[in-house]
C-alpha cells in the first residue's frame, strides 16, 4: 500500500480515537487480577504459509484447499496466507507494540512430523518454533501453545480417516511428546486441542471440513454417518487428549513447571421463549456443545442428555479410560463469540439438519422479528457482550473453579468493506470493550479467569470462508503482506498500557460524526 494512503488511514484512526467520549466510566486493565494474561491468538494453517518449505509435510487443509477449492468461498488457500513463517519476527514486534503479555498460536503437526510416525522428526520445523518461542520470550511474551488447531498430516488423514480411526490416538501421543520434549522447557501453557467440539461436527456431521463426511438430512457427502461419526471422532480426540495430559503430568510437569488444558467452542444458548421446553432445549444445546467434552474430562462420563438421545451412537468409556480421563486439566479454554436462541424440537417439529440438530434443538438469531444482537460478517454470530459472562459463570460453576482462559473472542468484518471502514473498525472496538466489561463482571462475581485472547492478531485464512472474512486487529494487505494497525489495535494497546477507555458510551464512527 502507498505510504500516502497508510498515512491517511492513520489520521482517520487517530481522529476516531479522539472521538471517544471523555469522562465516561472507564474499563481498566486493573479491573482484572494481577498476572492476568492479555493476548492475541492465531493458528498455524491460518497464518504460516510456507506450505512446502523446509521439509514440511502436506496436511489435510493443504490437500483439501487444492483438490476442492470450490468449497472455499474465494477458492483460495493457506499456501502463503500471512507468510508468518518468514515474517514471524515482524509479528512478534507487532505483539510487543500491542503490549500483550501472551501470544496464543498453534504448532503445525506436519511441519514437525511430515508423515506422523511414518517418517522422522523435521528438525527445520522444530527450529522454526524454537525461534518463535525464543523471540516471544525475549519480549516478555508468554507462548500459549495449541498442539492441534484443525490441521493434521495428510498421511494420517489417509491412513486413519483422520480422527475417525482409533490409530490416530498413538499418533497424537507421539506428536505431543515430541513437542513437550522440544519446547516444554520454555512453554508454560499447553492446550491439546482447539475446538474439538466444533471440528468434529464440521468434519463428520455437516461434511464441510476435510474429510467431508456426512449423511442426510445434514448433507449429501460420498460417505459418512452424521449421527454416529462425530461422536466416534470426538471419543478418539478425548482419549488422545487424556493420554497427552497423563504423559505431560507424569513425565514433564514437575521439571518444566507448565500447565495443560483443552479449548472448547462455546456459544451461549438463550431459550427462544420462556416455555419449559425451550429452557430445556437451551440447556440441552449446551450439553451437546460444552459438557460433551468437559464432562468426560471432569466426571468420566458423557452428559446425561447426550446418553439419552444418542444411545448406542455414543461410545462408552472403559473403567481404565475413565481413570485416564479424570487426570484432569489445569485449565479450560473457551472460545466465546456470541449467543443464539434455542428452540425445542422434541415437542414441536422443526428442521434438524443444522449444527444443533443432533441435540433436537433449532437455533435462530431472531425472536419476534428482533435480532439477539447486532449482526457480524458471520451470519450466526451476533454481538451479545453479556454472553461471555453467562458462559464463564456456567463453566466456573459446573467445573468447580478450574481456571478459565478466554482463548478466543473477536469480531468479523466482510473483506469487501471499504478500506477506510476496515481500518476504522469502530464496531470491533465496541465489541471488545463490551465483552471485556462483562468478563470483568464475571471476575468480580468470583469466577476464576486467568486470561483473555483476542481473535485474531492479524487478518488471516478463515477456513471455508477463505479471506472473505476478517478478524484481525491488524489489517493485512495480502499482495504486499503489509500489516496495518486497525483502530481496535490502538484501542487494545491503550487499554493494556493503562490509558482509560470508555465502556458506557459506545465509540461513534468518525463518519457518523462528520
Ligand atoms: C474459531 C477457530 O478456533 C478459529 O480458527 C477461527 O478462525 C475463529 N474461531 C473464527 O471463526
Amino acid at each position: 500500500m502507498a505510504v500516502a494512503a497508510a498515512t491517511r488511514i492513520a489520521v482517520v484512526v487517530v481522529a476516531a480515537l479522539a472521538a471517544l467520549a471523555p469522562g465516561a466510566r472507564g474499563l481498566r486493565r486493573d479491573d482484572f487480577p494481577v498476572g492476568f494474561l492479555f493476548g492475541a491468538a492465531t493458528s498455524a494453517y491460518q497464518i504460516e504459509g510456507a506450505y512446502l518449505d523446509d521439509n514440511k509435510g502436506l496436511n489435510n487443509w493443504d490437500v483439501f484447499t487444492h483438490t476442492q477449492a470450490g468449497r472455499i468461498s474465494d477458492r483460495r488457500n493457506g499456501d502463503v496466507a500471512d507468510d508468518h513463517y518468514h515474517r514471524y519476527t515482524e509479528d512478534v514486534e507487532i505483539l510487543h507494540n500491542l503490549g500483550v503479555n501472551s501470544y496464543r498460536f498453534s504448532i503445525s503437526w506436519a511441519r514437525i512430523l511430515p508423515r506422523g510416525r511414518f517418517g522422522g522428526v523435521n528438525s527445520a520445523g522444530i527450529a522454526f518454533y524454537n525461534r518463535l518461542i525464543d523471540a516471544l520470550l525475549q519480549k516478555g511474551i508468554q507462548p500459549f501453545v495449541t498442539l492441534n488447531h484443525f490441521d493434521i498430516p495428510q498421511e494420517l488423514e489417509i491412513r486413519y480417516g483422520g480422527w475417525l480411526g482409533a490409530g490416530i490416538r498413538e499418533e497424537f501421543g507421539y506428536y505431543s511428546d515430541v513437542c513437550f520434549k522440544a519446547f516444554g522447557d520454555r512453554v508454560r501453557f499447553w492446550t491439546t486441542f482447539n475446538e474439538p467440539n466444533l471440528i468434529t461436527k464440521f468434519q463428520f456431521m455437516l461434511g464441510a471440513y476435510p474429510p467431508n463426511r456426512c449423511s442426510p438430512p445434514f448433507g449429501c457427502c460420498n460417505s459418512g454417518d452424521s449421527r454416529r461419526e462425530p461422536y466416534t471422532a470426538a471419543h478418539n480426540i478425548l482419549l488422545s487428549h487424556a493420554a497427552a495430559v497423563h504423559n505431560y503430568k507424569t513425565n514433564y510437569q514437575a521439571k518444566q513447571g507448565g500447565s495443560i488444558g483443552i479449548v472448547v467452542a462455546m456459544k451461549w444458548y438463550e431459550p427462544l421463549t420462556n416455555s419449559t421446553e425451550d429452557v430445556r432445549a437451551a440447556r440441552r444445546a449446551l450439553a451437546f456443545e460444552v459438557d460433551w467434552f468437559l464432562d468426560p474430562i471432569f466426571f468420566g462420563e458423557y452428559p446425561r442428555e447426550m446418553r439419552e438421545i444418542l444411545s448406542s451412537n455414543l461410545p462408552k468409556f472403559t473403567p481404565e479410560e475413565k481413570k485416564l480421563l479424570q487426570n484432569k486439566v489445569d485449565f479450560i479454554g473457551i472460545n466465546q463469540y456470541t449467543a443464539i436462541y434455542a428452540k425445542d424440537c422434541i415437542y414441536s417439529p422443526c428442521a434438524l439438519n443444522t449444527y444443533e440438530g443432533n441435540a433436537l434443538v433449532y437455533t435462530t438469531g431472531v425472536r419476534n422479528g428482533a435480532k439477539i444482537g447486532k449482526p457480524t460478517a458471520f451470519s450466526t454470530y451476533f454481538v451479545v457482550p453479556e454472553s461471555i459472562e453467562s458462559a464463564v459463570m456456567y463453566v466456573n460453576g459446573r467445573y468447580k473453579d478450574t481456571t478459565i482462559y478466554i482463548t478466543e473472542n473477536g469480531y468479523s468484518q466482510h473483506s469487501d468493506t471499504n478500506m477506510e471502514d476496515l481500518i476504522n473498525d469502530v464496531e470491533r472496538v465496541n465489541y471488545l470493550q463490551g465483552y471485556l466489561k462483562y468478563l470483568s463482571s464475571a471476575v468480580r462475581k468470583g469466577a476464576n479467569v486467568g486470561g483473555y485472547f483476542m481473535w485474531s492478531l492479524i487478518d488471516n485464512f478463515e477456513w471455508v470462508f477463505g479471506y472473505t472474512i476478517k478478524f484481525g486487529l491488524y489489517h493485512v494487505d495480502f499482495d504486499t503482506q503489509e500489516r496495518i494497525p486497525k483502530m481496535s489495535a490502538k484501542w487494545y494497546r491503550d487499554f493494556l498500557t493503562g490509558s482509560n477507555v470508555t465502556d458506557d458510551t459506545q465509540v461513534r464512527s468518525r463518519r457518523a460524526d462528520s
